[in-house]
């Protein structure tokens, strides 16, 4: 089950996106296992390849507001985006590489339309054999 309060927050902070060069806005806000909340939208850049995505604004929100800890494992993330040929939008590997540094294979990966329709996943069925260094 989505937790509201997450897709919310990613709907909201969606429409501050900055993609003039794709015209596609993703939201995303995720849970820690502390409780505490962050998020992010896609930053794109005129030289294409700078662009972020959502997923990795929120973490970086997530990592700058506390230490090492359980207020820096990813519980939940919702992320929102108009669906592309009838599917929803996953993140994409890089972020999800960015996900398995902070989270773990049952972090749960929320995706929806606008309307909150979509699908959760599991990390692991996300980026299974996942490569993660023990640095926490
Ligand atoms: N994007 C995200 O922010 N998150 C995703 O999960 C998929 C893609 C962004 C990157 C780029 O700014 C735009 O969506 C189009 O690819």
């Amino acid at each position: 089950m989505m937790r509201q309060d997450l897709f919310d927050l990613a709907l909201t902070v969606r429409e501050r996106a900055h993609a003039p060069y794709s015209h596609f806005s993703v939201g995303a806000a995720l849970v820690t296992e502390a409780g505490s909340v962050h998020a992010g939208c896609n930053v794109e850049n005129g030289a294409f390849p700078e662009g972020w995505c959502a997923e990795t604004s929120a973490i970086a929100h997530m990592v700058g507001a506390a230490l090492p800890g359980p207020h820096r494992r990813i519980a939940e993330i919702s992320v929102v985006a108009d669906r592309i040929d009838g599917r929803v939008v996953t993140p994409c590997g890089g972020c999800r590489q960015r996900l398995a540094e902070f989270g773990g294979p049952n972090t749960l990966v929320h995706a929806s339309d606008p309307d909150g329709n979509g699908q959760t996943f599991r990390l692991a069925d996300l980026l299974p054999a996942a490569f993660v260094l023990d640095g926490k």
